[in-house]
């Protein structure tokens, strides 16, 4: 240890990744995350840090000479068992004492609460953030409370079965865990708590290109019988873009859910203005790259902005996985996607984190129903799903009375793994469980299959300007964007 501490300097800079020692000198100015976060834990055991962010088979991209040693395996698994804990873990497990007990959280907003005291201000930035101004972020949210129920009464709800089928696949109710880059920003076992909630609660994952674990780490994890999806960010390189998908299939997953939202990542301010501050104090790193990119932007820099509806025959060619494309925003291009033989799309604006002002998923759910029907395509030919701002019982029932076979959640699952674990994570599905059989006893509809058009009044969702009853819960919440502080 005392040799690695004395290569400390970003001319001569060497860090412990999980056990191994590497010399990062020449790969400081290449780091898409910057030079100042390799810095930051120069001459030290960096893995924590790196953790967070990367899965372990990232080191693979560097050089083999970049490895110098490794640590003396007896040696290091002693320093594990006597040594302190890392002081970031230690920080973390303070601010996780002083959340709430899980049985104090009785809706999603609760969890988010939580995320707020759980999560370093590094983590809240990026999985709170959303683009420009954050309207589309806000009006994910509004969206739902602009469309209301109309229940039907004197109908036997005694026995109410809100299972369902997901692209075939058996699921508890009509929900899947949607794809967030970097569990472990929020908590240590990272996309594994993901994995072992939806497993406890019989519902799909969606395991992200950009997760902080591996695919095999995410997919070992999986219970007999769980089914897990992949979602695609797709790079510039074919191969490496076929590699990955091979590997998905190779390992189980039963859905390739293409992201053809992010050609650039969005701006989210909150996450460069974090970045930025992080890396302010910092005067020994004169590398710009990545300087205030935020996480989202650092991570992503590989994705190709020139994916088409041309591409879509060679993913055919490559994968027997269903091909879903996640991110269509509006009619024609759900007519396209129709008329391109895919299997599914997810309606949905990335959680509000891509184009602003672009509408919510519900919205575009609506519009696209309409464009599919009107274009002549069967219903059925296409499975539809939509995501963004669901955080109630009455949410999903909202979306499946509007055509959706099911709909995805981001955030609130996020932050129930970063305040609670993976216990949080069922609580938090176990919690949506219990409000959508009460809607839908309420509804008078004891089965997903009765859940229709008619059960909702939706004529309100594309009008922008109508003022709903205002959302307490969620507008408490809401951490507005501010302005750089003057230095008087
Ligand atoms: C922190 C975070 C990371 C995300 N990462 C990805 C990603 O890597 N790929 C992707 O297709 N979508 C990603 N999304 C979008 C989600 O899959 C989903 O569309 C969105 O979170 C749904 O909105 P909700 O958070 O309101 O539930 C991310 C969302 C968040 C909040």
């Amino acid at each position: 240890m005392e040799d690695v501490a004395s290569h400390a300097t970003k001319e001569d800079c060497w860090v412990i990744l999980h056990d191994r020692i590497y010399d990062l000198t020449h790969f400081l100015s290449r780091h898409p995350g910057g030079a100042a976060v390799i810095l930051k834990v120069a001459g030290r055991d960096g893995t924590a840090a790196f953790a967070a962010i990367h899965p372990p088979d990232m080191v693979d991209i560097l050089p083999e000479s970049a490895c110098v040693g490794q640590l003396d395996p007896e040696a290091a698994a002693a320093r594990k068992a006597s040594a302190e804990v890392d002081p970031e873990e230690k920080e973390r497990r303070l601010r996780i004492a002083k959340c709430p007990p899980l049985e104090a959280c009785f809706n999603l907003m609760d969890f988010e609460s939580a995320a707020q005291t759980a999560l370093s201000p590094e983590a809240w930035a990026y999985y709170s953030s959303g683009s420009d101004d954050e309207i589309s972020l806000r009006d994910n949210r509004a969206a739902f409370q602009r469309i209301w129920l109309r229940p039907r009464v004197m109908v036997n709800v005694l026995n109410v079965d809100i299972s369902t089928h997901i692209l075939g696949h058996p699921a508890s109710l009509p929900l899947y865990i949607s794809a967030t880059a970097l569990g472990r920003l929020g908590h240590p076992d990272g996309e594994i708590a993901l994995t072992r909630g939806a497993a406890t609660t019989a519902i799909p994952q969606m395991l992200p290109t950009l997760a902080s674990c591996s695919l095999k780490e995410m997919t070992d994890a999986r219970a007999d019988g769980q089914v897990q999806f992949y979602q695609l960010y797709v790079a510039q390189d074919r191969d490496h873009t076929a590699r990955l998908i091979r590997a998905a299939e190779d390992r189980g997953c039963k859905g390739l859910f293409i992201t053809v939202d992010a050609p650039q990542l969005g701006r989210r301010e909150k996450d460069m203005r974090m970045k930025f501050i992080e890396e302010a104090p910092k005067e020994q790193d004169d590398s710009t790259a990545g300087r205030n990119e935020g996480a989202a932007r650092a991570i992503s820099s590989f994705i190709h902005p020139g994916l088409a509806w041309e591409d879509i025959p060679w993913f055919r060619s490559i994968t027997r996985m269903p091909i879903i494309l996640k991110g269509i925003q509006c009619g024609e291009d759900a007519v396209k996607a129709a008329h391109a033989g895919v299997d599914g799309i997810v309606l949905s604006n990335h959680g509000g984190r891509q184009m602003d002002t672009a509408p919510s998923g519900i919205e575009a759910l609506a519009e696209s129903v309409a464009a599919l029907s009107a274009a002549g395509v069967p219903p059925g030919q296409m499975e539809l799903y939509m995501d963004g701002g669901v955080r109630r019982g009455s949410d999903i029932f909202k979306a499946l009375a509007l055509g959706a076979t099911a709909v995805g959640i981001g955030r609130p699952l996020l932050y129930a793994m970063s305040a609670y674990g993976s216990d949080g994570v069922v609580r938090a599905i176990r919690i949506l469980q219990d409000e959508l059989i009460m809607t839908m006893r309420l509804m008078g509809t004891p089965t997903v299959q009765d859940i229709q058009p008619g059960h909702v009044n939706a004529r309100m969702v594309s009008v922008h300007s109508s003022s709903v009853p205002e959302d307490s819960l969620s507008r408490a919440l809401y951490k507005p964007l501010v302005a750089p502080k003057s230095k008087l």
